[in-house]
């Protein structure tokens, strides 16, 4: 049967797999995009609380039943689908503390989100998108700039808000301004700031309560001293978590610390909260506030699978190894955590070596250990406890596992977990893939490695431990991972047993404040169950080996990353990028790509299928540098462009490479692919005419239809480009657009721009080896002898018929307003086409 190869092991049997990846955060901040949508109103920012009425008046709204909430104007759609399933935050700053940690909640939930500055120069992202709106739901990390904005913007948003049953999270966070009491302008709600709390309970009549038990009260101090609580008679708010003024001894009085705002006074759903997320409780909460706002559509189940790892069976030290009464607690703990979790069972990994290499009663824990054979799940190291990468070969490789097998009858891989590769932090961004047939699942810390063995020992103190456990980063990672597969080691069994005792008190902490279902499940089973959970996660992302040290370290020796293109030309196809990828070749610094073996062609890498053969046979499309700080090797696959992947693929092994684009106008473009189509013998491009092809309908004929897109959809340039910004936005030097147009009739000045792009030392002036063809209409490579290499033959005409240009005109129309945007936020030039375009339209 079996299992999961701990993979800090297999990785390195890289020089067979060389598989790095890197998993890139799909949701940016689209600071480019938005700030076109501004309205340019003044904002008020003063925070404009009303003076209320004094703390010592405050009392509770009592807990009632819930009203139904369905006939509230505007809350959520039953349907749930008419609005994106995208999260619009606003933040104070991008760096500011409380909007990083909601980012890191929706991202560790796997939640799409949008950020937002606020209030930014007065921009309000655009909310829709014809009938659809766009973000389910909005977060405000200062819940003031929302209730100071603007009227015309805060219409703006409510109204958005009332029509798509949109619901809001806001957090007030007082400061020295904040007044002790006051109104919070416009609702029927008072706040008492700058307060220190204690003793919070959950409302468990509280209507937003999923995931979170509201069962027990968490004794003692809440973190912070200047919280707020809020105050109202209005029968919409709604408390949801309760607590005590630290002072307040005598009364006893609970004050509302979060609340929910049912949509009964202005038709929004709300929970505010009074302080920020750095209580655990808070979190937990703003989890659930996600699932209730958004109808469970940005909701975990509850089901949680936990599967705890034990590494380095009989590999520990002599001394720090586990003894008889180590193992015999190992197996009632076993059973003892089964009673909440089903058939709970730890996951053993074994080097078969060094059983019986402790001490005489280490060596009788080994074989009690191994006489509990089949009460554990087991899993196989190397051998010897080898490092897999040192190994030269495949046989060799093979030959130590099998001593494994001898040992215990059991051995073979096809389903392992890792926490380090890839070698990602912060932990949320791990993902697993599927590499020739392994399935590898991302791995947890919980807290405890090798060293950590003794309480009184523990980093920061025994109650650093119980404080991960205790509602911090152990309980986060079950709270929002479906699946949790937790690394320990031999060691944390032995000693002190800290294994034993942080898997205990997690369980109890899980039972005791949430309802999460625990289950586990054999490594393979969970397998199956992670890529079901998980389905786009079976590919992996390349990462560039030389990015991470420890990636590097594991990568052979004979490897390099100089034989990766630092230049990717990216298309689209038909604007010319052929023609430059011939002019770039002829520049002595840089050297292109090796055609492809099997389609003559392009590489087509991070667009096509050949991206799961990995990064190795990449390489082998270029030369091996002869000297590494002069090669430049370039690559070129017009369908890079417009491919839903390719970008974010390329940003994760080549983030440092430049990449160019050539536009022309996407009408010309677009008769020309059909010509091109129809040249090669396309049937469906012979059969209908251009204008059937752009015309066609939703009830055309599905070749008709595919046709179509492939023709149209590459001159969405806007889209396209900004989806490659996104990933190589980083300074904007890295992106270089050329006009399709100027490469055809003035081709030395743009590859004079591009050597200064691309930075070559060595400038070529392609007046002196390009030549005008006046036979072939372009411009060619001036060979020895006055000879000219052109590609190609002199095309037909460059536009369509005039009806195909007015209908192709209106399609591309918004497209090319929002690329004019783009390219003046990029700071380039635009293109003559595109100008010639705007001027036409207005
Ligand atoms: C939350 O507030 C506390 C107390 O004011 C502060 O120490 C902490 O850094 C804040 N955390 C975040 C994430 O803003
Ligand atoms: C709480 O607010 C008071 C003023 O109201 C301020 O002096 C104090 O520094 C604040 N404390 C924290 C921890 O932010
Ligand atoms: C709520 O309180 C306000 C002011 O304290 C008062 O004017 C109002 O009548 C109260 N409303 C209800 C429903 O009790
Ligand atoms: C693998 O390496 C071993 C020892 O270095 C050698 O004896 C064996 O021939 C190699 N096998 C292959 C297939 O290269
Ligand atoms: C390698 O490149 C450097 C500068 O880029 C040059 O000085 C050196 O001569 C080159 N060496 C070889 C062997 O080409």
């Amino acid at each position: 049967m079996l299992s999961v190869l701990r993979l800090r092991r297999l990785v390195r049997q890289v020089p067979l797999q060389t598989s790095f990846i890197f998993l890139f955060l799909l949701c940016i901040l689209s600071v480019f995009l938005s700030s076109y949508f501004l309205f340019a109103i003044k904002r008020k920012l003063e925070p404009s609380l009303a003076a209320g009425r004094s703390a010592d008046d405050l009392y509770v709204t009592p807990s009632r039943p819930l009203p139904f909430l369905s006939g509230v104007g505007g809350t959520l759609s039953s349907d749930g689908s008419r609005t994106d399933p995208v999260v619009l935050v606003f933040v104070e700053s991008p760096y500011s503390q409380l909007g990083q940690e909601i980012v890191a909640i929706l991202e560790s939930a796997r939640f799409r989100y949008r950020t937002e500055i606020s209030p930014g120069k007065g921009d309000m992202p655009t909310l829709t998108d014809g009938q659809r709106g766009r973000f389910v739901l909005i977060i405000y990390e200062n819940i003031l700039k929302y209730v100071n904005m603007d009227a015309w913007n805060r219409e703006l948003l409510d109204r958005y808000c009332i029509e798509f049953g949109v619901g809001m999270i806001g957090f007030f966070k007082a400061n020295e301004k904040s007044l002790l009491s006051a109104q919070l302008k416009g609702f029927p709600l008072f706040l008492h700031s700058n307060l220190g709390l204690k003793d919070c309970t959950v409302n468990p009549k509280s209507p937003l309560l999923h995931v979170t038990r509201a069962q027990q009260v968490f004794s003692g101090p809440l973190p912070g001293d200047n919280w707020t609580v809020f105050q109202s008679n209005h029968s919409t708010y709604e408390p949801v978590l309760l607590a005590k003024t630290r002072s307040a001894e005598s009364t006893g009085l609970m004050h509302t610390s979060v609340v929910q705002d049912l949509g009964l006074h202005d038709g929004i759903q709300r929970v505010l909260f009074g302080h920020n997320l750095s209580f655990w409780l808070h979190k937990l909460v703003f989890v659930d506030a996600l699932s209730f706002l958004t109808a469970k559509r940005l909701s975990l189940s509850l089901e949680r699978f936990i599967l705890v790892d034990i590494d380095d069976i009989f590999v520990g030290k002599e001394g720090t190894r586990m003894k008889v009464a180590d193992v015999k607690a190992l197996v009632e703990t076993q059973n003892e955590l089964r009673r909440s979790i089903p058939d709970f069972t730890f996951n053993l990994g074994f080097s078969g070596k060094f059983f019986h290499a402790g001490t005489d009663e280490e060596d009788r824990g080994d074989d009690l250990l191994l006489s509990y054979v089949e009460e554990f799940w087991w899993f196989p190291h190397m051998w010897s406890h080898m490092q897999p990468h040192r190994f030269h070969n495949q046989s060799v490789l093979a030959e130590q596992m099998m001593l494994n097998r001898l040992m215990f009858h059991r051995v073979f891989v096809l389903v392992t977990s890792t926490e380090e590769y890839p070698h990602l932090k912060p932990a949320r961004f791990r993902r697993g893939f599927i590499h020739r047939g392994i399935r590898v699942l991302p791995r947890q810390t919980c807290g405890l490695f090798t060293h950590t063995i003794f309480h009184k020992d523990y980093p920061g103190g025994p109650q650093e431990l119980e404080r991960i456990i205790d509602g911090g980063e152990l309980f986060l990672t079950v709270l929002l991972n479906p699946i949790s597969i937790f690394m320990t080691h031999l060691s944390n069994y032995g000693n002190d047993r800290l294994g034993l005792f942080t898997f205990k008190r997690l369980l109890n902490f899980l039972l005791t404040w949430t309802h999460l279902k625990l289950q586990t499940l054999p490594p393979l089973q969970l397998a199956d169950k992670y890529f079901q959970r998980f389905p786009s996660d079976t590919e992996p992302l390349w990462q560039d080996p030389c990015e991470d040290k420890r990636h590097k370290d594991i990568w052979s020796k004979e490897k390099t990353c100089d034989r990766f293109p630092k230049l990717l030309l990216i298309g689209p196809q038909k604007t010319g990028a052929t023609a430059l990828y011939l002019f770039l070749g002829m520049h002595p610094d840089l050297s292109s790509n090796y055609p492809s073996k099997e389609t003559f062609e392009e590489i087509q890498f991070f667009s096509g299928h050949s991206y799961h053969r990995g990064i190795d046979w990449y390489m082998e499309y270029f030369p091996l540098p002869s000297n590494s700080s002069s090669d430049y090797y370039f690559e070129k696959s017009a369908s890079y462009f417009d491919s839903d992947v390719a970008a974010v693929r390329a940003a994760a092994l080549l983030p440092r490479a430049r990449i160019i684009t050539v536009l022309s106008d996407p009408v010309e473009r677009a008769f020309a692919w059909y010509q091109h189509q129809r040249a090669h013998a396309d049937p469906a491009a012979l059969k209908y005419s251009f204008h059937d092809v752009i015309t066609a309908s939703h009830n055309a004929p599905v070749k008709l239809q595919v046709l179509q897109k492939r023709c149209l959809a590459p001159g969405w340039y806007a889209t396209h480009l900004s989806r490659w910004l996104e990933h190589y936005h980083h300074d904007q030097v890295r992106i270089l657009v050329v006009d399709g147009q100027t490469l055809k009739t003035d081709p030395a000045s743009v590859m004079e721009k591009i050597q200064t792009f691309l930075g070559l030392e060595n400038q070529v002036d392609y007046h002196k080896t390009l030549a005008f063809d006046p036979k072939k209409g372009f411009w060619c490579q001036l060979l020895d002898g006055g000879k000219t290499k052109c590609l190609g033959k002199s095309k037909g005409p460059r536009y369509p018929d005039k009806q195909s240009q007015v209908f192709l005109r209106k399609y591309y129309r918004d497209g090319n307003i929002q690329l004019s945007k783009l390219l003046y936020k990029m700071g380039q030039v635009l293109p003559g086409w595109l100008r010639e375009d705007l001027l036409n339209i207005r």
